[in-house]
């Protein structure tokens, strides 16, 4: 069964109250990577708001050079989005993206947190993920492609969850189809990126901290125990390290950027 693009139309145009859509959709059955076709259609000359929706990939991207294993089922959908930001701050749009997402999502009644940086989760469990990819020019960035993975109705890994498994649980099935998780889910990009722009990184970095779940995570680094204590504005994580003096009031904070440390599932560890 294809992805309805009628039912997303609809639908996002009854949340929005309006006729108008500032997304141009360009809806796939299968293709390497919703990333990687929306840079091909923005190097042909698309513009912000661009959207590719593919119903699966056969080279999906993850964070880290990882593949991103994308049966159908799941969301697989990237955004162009054209943000006035520095190159150094590219981080802001995967803690925006992340954040909308995960609240959007909330407000249908799932109860979903957010892993460190960029994992969506429910219950534990992986339930998407976000990659941010950008192109700078002259140290800003000219455009930038937010993909965004999630598991809908697809198989995933031990540590994975899907929703339409989970939702099947509940009393309630706020998200009756993959069209409506779409729409929620550009809805979320929508509003990160709005909370971004118009209330700042200190704003949006407490509305994130709001629903990170790792906090109080006990981590190793260098075999040396921390605390996750919050994120920085940086984005990286801040970690307050236990000390050998018991008397010591004040405990180090360091804080490590991503990639460093990884954040398991069930167990926090390097
Ligand atoms: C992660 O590693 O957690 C991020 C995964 C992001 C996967 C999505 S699926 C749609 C978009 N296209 C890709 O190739 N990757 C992203």
């Amino acid at each position: 069964m294809g992805f309805d693009r009628q039912i997303l139309e609809a639908s996002l145009k009854a949340e929005r109250k309006s006729d108008y859509l500032p997304f141009s959709l360009h809806i796939f059955e299968s293709v390497s990577s919703t990333n990687q076709i929306l840079w091909d259609l923005l190097h042909q000359g698309a513009e912000a708001g661009s959207v590719v929706i593919a119903t699966q990939q056969t080279a999906g991207r993850g964070q880290w050079g990882r593949q991103w294993i994308s049966h159908t089922g799941g969301l697989y959908l990237s955004v162009a989005i054209a943000p006035k930001l520095e190159a150094s701050a590219s981080h802001q749009l995967t803690l925006a993206s992340a954040w909308g997402i995960a609240a959007q999502l909330r407000q249908c009644g799932v109860s979903v947190g957010i892993k460190w940086p960029n994992d969506l989760v429910l219950e534990g469990r992986k339930l998407g993920g976000i990659l941010t990819e950008t192109k700078v020019s002259h140290g800003q960035i000219a455009q930038a492609v937010i993909g965004v993975g999630i598991n809908w109705a697809n198989p995933v890994p031990e540590t994975g969850i899907n929703l339409e498994l989970w939702q099947a649980a509940q009393a309630t099935k706020p998200i009756s189809c993959l069209e409506m998780l779409t729409c929620t889910v550009l809805q979320g990009i929508e509003s990160g990126m709005q909370c971004l722009s118009q209330e700042g990184i200190s704003i949006l970095l407490s509305r994130y901290l709001d629903l990170l779940t790792n906090i109080g995570d006990r981590v190793y680094i260098n075999s040396h125990a921390g605390i996750v204590v919050g994120v920085t504005s940086q984005g990286n994580l801040q970690l307050r390290m236990a000390t050998d003096n018991t008397d010591e009031l004040i405990k180090p904070e360091i804080s490590v950027e991503p990639g460093i440390i990884s954040l398991g599932y069930s167990k926090s560890s390097v």
